[in-house]
């Protein structure tokens, strides 16, 4: 039987963890990236065989070329299936007060690992002749909060990213991807629960009480992994083949009005809930 293959960034938890356990069950071959060597073990230990830890930071920009070269080496001839661009951090707070470090690394990661991985592995996503690449974007690439720029501007550049690269792939058999996901139930949420205490002092102190309210609602309303999974599961059984995918609840405001919408208009209910 030809064995599908896919390489996913960021399979310690979250959805990455969930996509890698999709795959492995339906017997693929996951190459999955994690950042300590206990996850790593964790996870071989977990699915055996059909799951390779790839210890890699994905800010790496030197280990990269021997990292793919390896994988290429091991898949031969038959090529990878799909790529996972699933790793990601969200930096939040006022634009004005995020450190240049934590801005660029928001770029590092979210967006310049993206490009880099997915360049190192299209020779051997078009070597299979018909291969997938998902990206995970998100709402925040559709739309953009306030005091979470920094996220939203690497999660637009993701979705600019995806139609580059399906367009540019069109001719190599490659399809692309974005996946758009509102709040979804993973370990990300904990990772930023205290992030606005930074900001105590500065001149948007007297608003992030009302952020983080809203943030704790909108945490509320998340949706499980499962529903991620869902559409990733449709994606490789070929049964789904939207260029992006909004999981979210109010799909039509980031599907329709959104567009509709005046700026002005939506900036007024902004002001409203967060300002007065
Ligand atoms: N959860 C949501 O509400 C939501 C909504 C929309 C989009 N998303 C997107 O979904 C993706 C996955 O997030 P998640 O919600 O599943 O969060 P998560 O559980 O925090 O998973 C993030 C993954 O990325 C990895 N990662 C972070 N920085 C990395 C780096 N420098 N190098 C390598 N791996 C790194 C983490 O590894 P470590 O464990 O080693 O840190 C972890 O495996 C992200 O792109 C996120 O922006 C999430």
């Amino acid at each position: 039987m030809n064995e599908k293959t896919a390489f996913i960034t960021g399979t310690s938890t979250g959805i990455g963890a969930a996509t890698a356990e999709l795959l492995c069950s339906k017997g693929w071959k996951v190459y999955g990236t994690v950042r300590k060597i206990s996850d790593a073990k964790d996870l071989t230990s977990k699915y055996n065989d059909r799951f390779e830890a790839v210890v890699y930071d994905v800010r790496d920009v030197e280990s990269l070329p021997a990292l793919t070269e390896k994988i290429m080496l091991d898949l031969g001839d038959k090529g990878l299936d799909l790529l996972v661009n699933n790793a990601g951090i969200a930096v939040a707070g006022p634009l004005e007060e995020i450190s240049n470090d934590d801005f660029e690394m928001q770029l590092d990661v979210n967006v310049k690992a993206v490009f880099r991985i997915t360049n190192a592995f299209i020779p051997a996503l078009i070597k299979n002749g018909h291969s997938n690449i998902i990206n995970i974007g998100s709402i925040s690439g559709l739309f953009t909060s306030p005091f979470l720029g920094a996220y939203s501007i690497s999660k637009f550049a993701v979705e600019s990213m995806s139609d580059t690269y399906r367009r540019e792939l069109l001719p190599f058999g490659v399809d692309v991807f974005c996946l758009e996901p509102g709040p979804i139930i993973t370990p990300i949420w904990k990772k930023t629960a205290n992030a606005f205490d930074k900001f105590a002092h500065s001149r948007y102190a007297p608003f992030l009480p009302k952020i983080a309210d809203l943030s704790k609602k909108s945490v509320k309303k998340a949706k499980p992994v499962s529903e991620v999974i869902a559409v990733i599961d449709q994606i490789i059984q070929q049964k789904a083949n939207k260029p992006r995918y909004v999981i979210a609840a109010n799909k039509l405001f980031y599907n329709f009005f959104r567009h509709l919408l005046p700026d002005r208009f939506i900036d007024r209910q902004i002001k409203k809930k967060i300002y007065s």
